[in-house]
């Protein structure tokens, strides 16, 4: 049986419904922050899952679901992730990201399960020194989001020397696209993802997409980044608690394409696929910006056999199909 934290949000539920789908009998523990009960629901008619409503922050929580279930693995999705609020409210990231996932470790060791996948991220090499960044780049993080991922890294190979507990962690890159069923996405009532944000204009003739910075040292003078399907994404987890299964040992991989998009390109390519002229407005660059990001997947490639296969365009697609749901629902 596998546990996934934070199942009812975004990466999450698309990784539980492959689970499911492959078989897996899965129990999702979630404190429904920011994952959402609809989900939960959604999931549960795909296959065998189990939900526990709880906080990683409260140890007897998490404790609970081990005692209560089998475990053999963990996907450890739950965390807060917006790089702004995480410069305003450091203590909030440092208690849920760092904290929370002490709480689990230690339940884990405690049941004697020793095997977890986490969702690490880009923001943990901070201001990019070469591009691709592979996984051998300096992890120099500029924010207390990048910081509270770096120190669950850095705790993980501690107890990995001493208690055994095998750990790959993922290094997303920008993850983008939803389900290709339809029947779930993307879904932050904060939206600071590119994708969902342009296409949200495409909907609301009040609102104009708010595109930052155009004098950046790159091809059209905006923000390079690397977009990594949903889909994509979630099959190099089902890779990686393989690699564990089969006795692989704790490792670290970038998740992304090695190729990269303009917001200006990913701005086109929206209206390309919405057949509309999306409003949008310059504004100056964000603070922590960086020019240009973009993983070297090679790493991840051979040790996972893992090769994304989805491009661009199918992920807008796919984004598309799942805004226009939720803004007939609305
Ligand atoms: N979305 C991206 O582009 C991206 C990029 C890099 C890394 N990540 C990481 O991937 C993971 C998932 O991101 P997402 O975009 O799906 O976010 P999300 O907010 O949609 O999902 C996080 C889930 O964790 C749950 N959660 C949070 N704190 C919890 C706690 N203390 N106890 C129990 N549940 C808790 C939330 O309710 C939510 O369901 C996060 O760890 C994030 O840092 C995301």
């Amino acid at each position: 049986m596998i546990l996934v934290t934070g199942g009812a949000g975004y990466i999450g539920s698309h990784c539980v419904l492959e689970l499911l789908k492959k078989g897996n009998e899965v129990v999702v523990f979630d404190n429904l922050s920011t994952g959402h009960q609809e989900t939960v629901d959604t999931l549960k008619k795909i296959g065998k899952l189990h939900f526990v409503k709880g906080d990683l922050q409260n140890l007897a929580d998490i404790s609970g679901v081990f005692g209560d279930y089998r475990i053999d693995a963990v996907i450890h999705f739950a965390a807060f992730s917006q790089v702004g609020e995480s410069m305003k409210n450091p203590q909030k990231y440092y208690y849920n990201n760092v904290y929370g996932t002490l709480n689990l470790l230690n339940a884990m060791i405690e049941h004697d399960v020793k095997k977890i996948v986490f969702s690490s991220t880009a923001a943990t090499y901070g201001e990019p020194e070469y591009v691709p960044i592979d996984e051998n780049h300096p992890q120099k993080p500029i924010n207390p989001y990048g910081n509270s991922k770096l120190m669950v890294e850095k705790i993980m190979d501690d107890y990995d020397k001493a208690y055994g507990l095998k750990s790959v962690r993922l290094r997303y890159f920008n993850v983008a696209g939803a389900h290709s069923s339809g029947v779930i996405g993307e879904n932050h009532s904060i939206e600071t993802h590119l994708i969902p944000n342009i296409l949200k204009s495409t909907f609301d003739n009040a609102r104009t997409f708010e595109m930052y910075g155009d004098d950046y040292n790159t091809k059209d003078g905006t923000c390079i980044r690397d977009y990594i399907n949903i889909e994509d994404l979630v099959s190099a987890h089902l890779a990686a608690l393989q690699y564990l299964a089969e006795g692989g040992d704790t490792n670290f991989f970038n998740l992304g394409t090695n190729a990269g998009n303009s917001v200006k390109e990913v701005f086109e390519a929206c209206e390309k696929v919405t057949e509309k002229n999306i409003p949008v407005k310059v504004m100056p660059r964000r603070p922590g910006d960086p020019a240009v990001l973009i993983a070297d997947n090679k790493k991840a490639k051979k040790y996972l056999n893992w090769t994304p296969q989805k491009n661009l365009l199918e992920s807008i697609q796919t984004s598309y199909v799942w805004e226009e749901k939720m803004h007939t629902l609305k």
